[in-house]
């Protein structure tokens, strides 16, 4: 069914896309949905295609002075085309714990107005709330993101905050509302520190696929974030910022 309120995402200025090539074989990934801002009906070990969008918060309400509900960066009505902001589209393996990147070396989430959206679907369009990324003085680069489904579709996106006891007593980092560490953007490479301010974003899945099989990632995150899961990254811990690195 067509829908004209809705339309692909490739009007965006796609600066930057990052395909996550699942890291088995292929062949067990049978959603063929490529699109963000299409739906996709899903089972284990699916790939599943979402955006995040960066811009201002005011960007992702149709009205900023009314209280209007928040749109999908896909509905055109935000018109986020003609506003400073970038996309990326991640390509993760549905159920697994997957921690994504953005190299920020040439990417300032300050310049384009600073906070998040984490999107996918059209008729059902999910989307999280706006989080804070970064201001000109402020930097937060660990984030994890919870995609919930219901019988294979994506119902909702969250960003869940696990509080600043990771941060506390590094200089570097400052505490945000009692919720996130954020980096003094000073310390961050290219910008005068030598903190690789890289934005990493740990994913994980609840709910259920479209055989009612129910996704175990975001139980594992919950039983393993007192030891940090960036230790199961040891390969990506060295460049991401040295932020947990005490508890290794
Ligand atoms: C914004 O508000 C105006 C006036 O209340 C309304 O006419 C318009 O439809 C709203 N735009 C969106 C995208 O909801
Ligand atoms: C950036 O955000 C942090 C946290 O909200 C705040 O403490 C700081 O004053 C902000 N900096 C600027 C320049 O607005
Ligand atoms: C980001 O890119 C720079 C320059 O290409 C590279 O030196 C750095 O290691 C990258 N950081 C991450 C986290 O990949």
């Amino acid at each position: 069914m067509a829908n004209s309120r809705f339309r692909p995402i490739n009007f965006l200025p796609l600066v930057f896309c990052f395909l996550i090539v699942p890291l088995t074989e292929s062949s067990s990934d049978t959603n063929s949905v490529y699109s963000p801002c299409s739906d996709a009906k899903i089972q284990r070990k699916d790939g599943f295609s979402f955006g995040i969008a960066f811009a201002g918060y005011s960007e992702f309400l149709p009205n900023s002075s009314s209280n209007s509900p928040q749109l999908s960066p896909c509905d055109r009505r935000l018109s986020l085309s003609s506003a400073n902001s970038q996309v990326a589209v991640f390509r993760p393996k549905v159920d697994e714990i997957s921690l994504l990147t953005i190299n920020t070396s040439n990417f300032f989430p300050d310049s384009y107005g600073g906070y998040m959206v984490a999107f996918a679907g059209r008729k059902y369009a999910a989307r999280s709330r706006p989080t804070f990324v970064a201001n000109s003085s402020h930097i937060v680069t660990s984030f994890t993101l919870v995609l919930e489904f219901k019988k294979g579709t994506l119902q909702n996106l969250y960003w869940k905050r696990f509080g600043c006891a990771l941060c506390s007593g590094n200089g570097a980092f400052v505490c945000i509302n009692n919720q996130y560490c954020a980096i003094r953007t000073s310390s961050c490479k290219n910008r005068g520190g030598n903190i690789d301010c890289s934005l990493g974003i740990q994913l994980s899945f609840s709910g259920t696929d479209k055989h009612d099989s129910v996704f175990n990632s975001w139980y594992e995150v919950k039983n393993l974030r007192q030891y940090s899961l960036f230790g199961l990254y040891s390969n990506l811990r060295d460049s991401l910022t040295s932020q947990f690195n005490k508890f290794f």
